[in-house]
């Protein structure tokens, strides 16, 4: 059940266009007025973008690609959200022509990241937007660290396979952090890929919320600002589809 009018106004705009921006003060406030600690760890968890493995599946050969996963379910309340074991992430070739169609093994996100305060605060937003929009006794969650690096004059691809759909039925996309970069424009748009609106996640927990059976989406690739400066993008990708009980 919605609560609050901070609540309501994504919902209805999600059911209105499919999808919508949140800006990081929005989601603060309503992350903040659930649980005042909600983001206690933040440091902590932006930190865990650090050391993250190379995604070697790039079937483009990109080695600008940095990542985690790990897989949740959740039943009809936010307090069901539970980890699962470990497993692959796989995406059919309909909805990754570029690198689905395998099973892939990415490191899980670290136990202390997915349990902390800010990632059981993020996932218990998404729970009460998408259980509203859609209530469902059993979902499927997905979390997904990236980092996309930009240097040596080479742009990194937040979206290598282009404008798509993620295959499932919600998504979350929110920044963590932007740092050197420039561009990194996520555009949206209708199922025969016509744009519908463009923004930019500049601020931490700017967030785009999908409704991924209506929506396509893509980002425009980063490039580096200052030659001599690290230069990348981090962010969260959560994503929840439904199962049949
Ligand atoms: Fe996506």
């Amino acid at each position: 059940m919605v609560k609050n009018r901070l609540l309501d106004n994504l919902v209805h705009q999600v059911e209105a266009a499919g999808f919508c921006f949140a800006s990081g003060e929005y989601i603060h406030e309503w992350l903040q007025s659930q649980r005042p600690d909600a983001l206690a760890d933040w440091a902590q968890f932006a930190a865990s973008w650090n050391d993250m493995p190379l995604d070697r599946y790039m079937a483009d050969g990109g080695r600008y690609r940095r990542r985690r996963y790990a897989t949740l379910s959740a039943g009809e309340t936010p307090d069901s959200i539970r980890m699962e074991p470990h497993q692959p992430h796989y995406q059919s070739l309909e909805y990754n022509a570029l690198n689905g169609g395998v099973a892939r093994e990415f490191e899980p996100i670290l136990n202390e990241v997915v349990n902390g305060n800010t990632m059981t605060s993020i996932l218990r937003f998404c729970h009460q937007i998408f259980n509203h929009l859609q209530p469902c006794p059993r979902w499927h969650i997905e979390l997904h660290q990236f980092r996309i690096e930009a240097g040596n004059q080479l742009a990194g691809k937040p979206t290598p396979e282009g404008v798509h759909r993620d295959g499932v039925d919600f998504v979350l996309v929110m920044l963590v952090q932007r740092v050197n970069i420039a561009s990194g424009t996520t555009t949206m748009h209708d199922l025969a890929q016509r744009t519908l609106d463009s923004f930019t996640l500049t601020a931490p927990l700017d967030t785009a919320i999908v409704n991924d059976h209506r929506c396509m989406h893509g980002v425009t690739p980063v490039e580096q600002i200052d030659p001599d400066q690290p230069a990348y993008r981090d962010v969260l990708v959560a994503t929840f589809t439904r199962r049949q009980p």
